[in-house]
């Protein structure tokens, strides 16, 4: 006895992701759906060895149906999730829309995979940003050892963050460099992405700072705890997959370099790889198509008192997006929804 399930935004960057990883891990599935826009009715995506073809959602019936991986823009999911969740499936959703409602869960599962008992309220799970995801994964076994204080973070995060537009930019604007003639003025960004980097992602706040960072204030003190502070950067670099941070992390008792590698290296889901040589540290594309968080470059923060350093990179539309929905759908199956 398996799972209905439905990917929504299947055509998108996130969408196929899902399909993948849904078949990756054997999750347990009876029936699949393959949603999008009616732009995209008829289109063929893969599920594992099966070719699906894609359904209009505007059209789809979620009434029988028992979990419904949202990957579609903020707009349409306040459309279509209440529909599904009101039919009793369970919305599991990648957008912003979500995650600050207090009746909503907002889940890491290696960080808080009990809060997603409080689904049965709206009967919707959210997922956070993909750049807090991949860092709490690693804040979480830290600050249970020596509790933070305070996170200081740049983030350097790649072009499919933004959506498949996002990654045809890079690629178009990269290609015209060689060829003048093919100029593409900036769409999807602000400014030229090709060459560039741009610290600048989603609208900007009253305070200075953008949505993108004020997401990674907010997001992990709902995940891990409401008494961290965070001041984050939030950039956009000129690669196509995999986010990269550079997390300054204080914390309130002594925690060695030595020993924090040895916490990490221990903790579900992270690859400690730091080695004090050349190349001895992961960078965004050997993370592509990984499940792991990989931690380098793990070093004392002599500035202050009690300090760390570290580069946490991982693959953003798996960790930072589509595994972790379907860790949560995982979790969801054996705590809440038992089948068999
Ligand atoms: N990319 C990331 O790293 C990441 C991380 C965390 C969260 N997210 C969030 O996940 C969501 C999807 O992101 P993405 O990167 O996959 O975007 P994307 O590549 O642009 O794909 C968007 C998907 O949404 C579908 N869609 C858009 N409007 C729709 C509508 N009105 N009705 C039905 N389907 C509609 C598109 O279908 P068509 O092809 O038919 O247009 C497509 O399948 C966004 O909310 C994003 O913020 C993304």
């Amino acid at each position: 006895m398996g799972y209905k399930v439905a990917v929504v935004g299947a055509t998108g960057n996130v969408g196929r992701e899902m399909l993948n990883i849904l078949a990756e891990r054997a999750f347990p599935v009876d029936e699949i759906a393959a949603l999008a826009s009616r732009r995209s009715l008829g289109t063929e995506v893969s599920f594992g060895d099966r070719t699906l073809k894609t359904r209009d959602l505007d059209a789809f019936d979620f009434a029988g149906w028992d979990i419904a991986l949202f990957a579609i823009g903020s707009d349409a999911t306040k459309t279509y999730a209440p529909k599904a969740a009101r039919a009793g499936c369970v919305v599991i959703d990648n957008s912003s829309l979500y995650r600050y409602d207090p009746d909503v869960p907002l889940v890491v599962p290696e960080v808080n995979a009990e809060a997603v008992e409080g689904y049965a309220k709206k009967n919707i799970i959210a997922n956070p940003n993909c750049s807090t995801a991949q860092m709490v994964v690693a804040l979480k076994p830290l600050h249970d050892r020596a509790r933070i204080k305070r996170v200081v973070v740049s983030t350097y995060q790649s072009v499919s963050g933004a959506g498949k537009e996002g990654m045809d930019e890079l690629w178009d604007q990269t290609k015209a460099i060689y060829n003048p003639t093919d100029e593409i003025a900036p769409k999807k960004f602000q400014k030229q992405i090709a060459f560039n980097v741009i610290p600048h992602i989603d609208v900007f706040m009253e305070d200075g700072s953008t949505k993108e960072e004020w997401k990674m204030v907010a997001e992990t003190k709902k995940i891990v705890d409401s008494s961290i502070k965070v001041t984050a950067t939030c950039v956009r670099v000129p690669v196509f997959v995999g986010h990269a941070e550079a997390i300054n992390l204080e914390f309130e008792d002594h925690l060695d370099e030595d020993e924090a590698r040895d916490i990490l290296r221990e903790a579900p889901s992270i690859m400690v790889v730091d080695k004090r040589e050349d190349g001895g540290y992961v960078t965004p594309i050997e993370c592509v198509g990984d499940f792991a968080t990989f931690v380098s470059r793990i070093r004392q923060d002599s500035t202050i008192d009690n300090g760390l350093n570290l580069w946490v990179v991982s693959d953003n539309l798996r960790k930072g997006a589509a595994l972790n929905a379907v860790q949560i759908a995982e979790v969801l199956g054996q705590r809440c929804l038992k089948k068999g």
